[in-house]
């Protein structure tokens, strides 16, 4: 099993450019078996969501690569019918399949999607819009199968939770439907304006998006094409909590300060310097943080992918810091490892409360969850001394290579074996 070696205590200086978005690849991947065509994504780094979405693309019969930063995805015109659950079942995102193999098989047995364990993630929005649009679904604890005997037909839906992977199934159903398809409730995350725009450049019809409903004009061809994704904001949270608690000055190219406004705010409060264009960001801290209160939710509110990272920040800063999330039940399992580093901290409902230590002593930390396990390597490069961390795989999944990522920066990480 893969360790990663963390040797905190030292400031984090340099520049670093961002890849493209795993949460705008991962559904844009899926989304390229709608067209009739080849789609080729630019910048896209080799996480492990994106070579198990490579895979699984080849096991449904689609020819999918990645080289040098590049995927290419050769649609074909039907799909194996049964998903392999091993690789389903590893990633959140093998939802994005759904819609576009009932789309172009008119049946798909899906088993549940797995991804990171962060309390209940029902999937009944993304199938209480396909059934609107005019498919028979049904679901066991296990899998989940839907059909059509015709093609969608354009409808009005309302999403009760803004969620994001919800709007994406149903964004791509929708370009397949006959009709118009208004969707409201809608989630608002600039991923989500990043598919519209993929698909739009390969002919759908889509507007609104970024928006609260989003309209689609359905029953386009749509004709692959090259792209590239946006630059990974969580990434680039990742980089500048770490640099706010080691201290240090990094600049971010290649990102897109608008989209992290939350998170830079926060940290200015907390007494970093913070410096934007539209696409840098230049920080400088001097690791000596004031407490803050944070609550994470729907975009454009903090990323709840950034609250573990942002809470891994505030260990040492001085005062009571609490930071919320809205989102998800079971945000901070990491809570149990910072505290195995000396954190006062303490998880109430959907909270974590924090009160400052003076220092973090290094310790052998236990990643549960991919953001939870990236907010480890910021509390451990925090820390004085060296950590080791199991469970590298959670992290893998959303950083290509976490240990190169910060090495950049001057930081002494070794990934072992
Ligand atoms: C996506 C992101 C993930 C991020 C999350 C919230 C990708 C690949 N992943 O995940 O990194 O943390 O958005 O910003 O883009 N819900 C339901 N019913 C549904 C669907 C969701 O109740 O049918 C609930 C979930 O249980 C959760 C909330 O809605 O409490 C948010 O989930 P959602 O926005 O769907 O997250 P994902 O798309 O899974």
């Amino acid at each position: 099993m893969a360790q990663l070696l963390v040797k905190g205590g030292r400031p984090l200086t340099g520049e670093l450019s961002m890849p493209a978005a795993k949460n705008s690849i991962l559904p844009m991947m899926a989304a390229a078996l709608l067209c009739e065509t080849d789609s080729c994504f630019e910048q896209v780094p080799a996480l492990r969501d994106v070579t198990t979405s490579l895979a699984l693309l080849h096991q449904l019969g689609a020819k999918a690569q990645w080289s040098g930063g590049r995927v290419r995805i050769c649609p074909a015109k039907q799909y194996g019918k049964a998903a392999p659950q091993k690789l389903v079942s590893s990633m959140r995102s093998s939802i994005f399949y759904l819609a576009p193999l009932l789309v172009k098989n008119h049946t798909v047995t899906l088993p549940k999607p797995g991804g990171c364990r962060l309390g209940a993630r029902p999937i009944d929005l993304h199938l209480s819009g396909l059934a609107a649009l005019g498919a028979s679904v049904c679901e066991d604890a296990n899998f989940v199968k839907c059909s059509i005997s015709r093609p969608l037909v354009g409808t009005n839906f309302c999403l009760s939770f803004p969620s994001v992977g919800a709007t994406e199934t149903l964004v791509m159903a929708a370009c397949s439907a006959k009709g118009t398809t208004t969707l409201c409730g809608c989630a608002k995350e600039p991923e989500i304006v990043d598919l519209a725009n993929y698909l739009n450049r390969c002919g759908a019809q889509i507007t609104g998006a970024g928006g609260s409903c989003i309209t689609v004009q359905g029953g386009r061809p749509l004709t692959g094409c090259r792209y590239t994704p946006l630059p990974d904001r969580i990434t680039a949270a990742t980089v500048l909590c770490a640099a706010a608690a080691c201290g240090g000055r990094i600049l971010l190219e290649n990102t897109r300060s608008g989209q992290l406004s939350a998170l830079l705010q926060l940290l200015e409060r907390a007494g970093c310097r913070v410096y934007s264009t539209f696409d840098t960001v230049l920080l400088e801290s001097d690791g000596h943080l004031r407490a803050v209160s944070a609550q994470a939710g729907p975009y454009p509110q903090l990323a709840t992918d950034a609250g573990p990272l942002l809470a891994a920040a505030l260990l040492k800063a001085s005062g009571q810091s609490t930071v919320t999330d809205t989102v998800f039940e079971a945000r901070f399992a990491c809570a149990e490892q910072f505290a195995k580093m000396g954190a006062r901290v303490w998880v109430k409902g959907r909270s974590l409360q924090i009160a400052g230590v003076r220092q973090l002593e290094p310790a052998h930390l236990n990643a549960q969850d991919l953001r939870g396990g990236a907010a480890l390597v910021v509390a451990a490069l925090s820390a004085r001394g060296e950590s080791q961390i199991d469970g590298v795989c959670h992290i893998d999944r959303g950083y290509e290579d976490i240990a190169a990522l910060f090495g950049a920066l001057g930081a002494k990480l070794t990934r072992t074996p």
